[in-house]
């Protein structure tokens, strides 16, 4: 017996998304395709959960429109230009599902192409049709605002007024933007210039220097955060990051890894022992939807 595996993903991360089936999932084979949507074809049933997916779960295959009669569902299209036949979007706009709940999702692919999916509704998804983000587009110092913002939403991160941050490689200020408009404190580590939407801010200091050079001396309390978004790889933030929780005791951390080449996969399967190793017990990995080649990891004491 056959069975079939759907993906959406942002299209720069197709490459790493490839890499990863052929690793974790080396009996699935890749099926149809267009960007930003892949299937997978497999001889068994399996957990598929891929970690460079927006989105993953089970393919039913493609449908003909007639036979999209489905009393709930959403529906997703692949391309902005494209028209979600009237009813089906009316259903789609009048479908909630409860976390736990199967979703079956209409994936719209081409101008008259229609594919079906299911997957779990969970806590951590975001509700929408295709997971795409539900956070309001605006001006921001940088697109770190959004991602920082995603992973805010999707793990309902406990982050409380006047908390103290250390944001590594804070730079120009997207991500701070969004912890000062949550009224935390941000310590800002970037050798290089912040917005001044950022810097006006009294609740924010800025440490320019490499990260590398951070030490206890630099911190006259302790940090409930820590934030990094550093454009080096995995392996190089992640030996700081460890280096810093010898005497920093965050309750939390919300770090986003730049993953552009396949041997960054290998670190990221190492992460979720090496945190519970020094007492979190929360260690997920999610990709965002204003990701590209990047992955977020959610890191919490309890
Ligand atoms: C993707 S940007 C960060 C975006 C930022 N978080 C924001 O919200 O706008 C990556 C930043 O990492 C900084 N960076 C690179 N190497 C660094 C290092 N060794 N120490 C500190 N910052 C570094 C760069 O200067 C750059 O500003």
């Amino acid at each position: 017996m056959a069975y079939f595996y759907f993906v959406l993903t942002n299209t720069d991360a197709e490459p790493l998304l490839k890499e990863e089936i052929s690793l974790r999932y080396p009996e699935l084979r890749l099926s149809y395709s267009r960007p930003g949507f892949l299937t997978f074809k497999g001889e068994k049933s399996l957990d598929f959960k891929p970690v460079f997916a927006r989105l993953s779960g089970e393919c039913q295959g493609k449908f003909k429109q007639s036979e999209l009669n489905f009393p709930k569902c959403w529906v997703w299209k692949r391309e902005e230009s494209l028209n979600i036949p009237d009813e089906l979007k009316r259903i789609s706009d009048e479908t909630i599902y409860k976390i736990g709940e199967k979703v079956t999702l209409v994936m719209m692919i081409g101008p008259d192409e229609f594919w079906v999916g299911n997957y779990e509704l969970k806590r951590t998804h975001f509700q929408t049709p295709g997971e795409v983000s539900s956070i309001e587009e605006r001006e921001v110092p940088s697109r770190a605002y959004y991602k920082l913002a995603e992973a805010f939403e999707a793990f309902d991160l406990p982050f409380d007024h006047q908390e103290r941050v250390l944001e590594l490689g804070s730079a120009p200020g997207g991500a701070s933007l969004f912890l000062l408009e949550q009224d935390m404190i941000v310590l800002g580590v970037d050798p290089a210039d912040m917005d001044k939407r950022v810097t006006k801010n009294i609740n924010f200091k800025h440490i320019r220097r490499p990260f590398e050079t951070i030490v206890a001396d630099n911190f006259k309390e302790d940090v409930d955060w820590i934030i990094s978004d550093i454009n080096l790889p995995p392996t190089v933030v992640l030996k700081e990051v460890y280096r810093m929780l010898t005497f920093l005791n965050p309750r939390g951390l919300v770090l986003t890894l730049k993953m552009n080449q396949s041997k960054h996969l290998e670190v990221v399967a190492s992460v979720r022992e090496e945190f519970r190793r020094r007492g979190f017990k929360t260690v997920e990995l999610k990709y965002l939807p204003s990701h590209r080649q990047e992955i977020a990891l959610i890191v919490l004491r309890s």
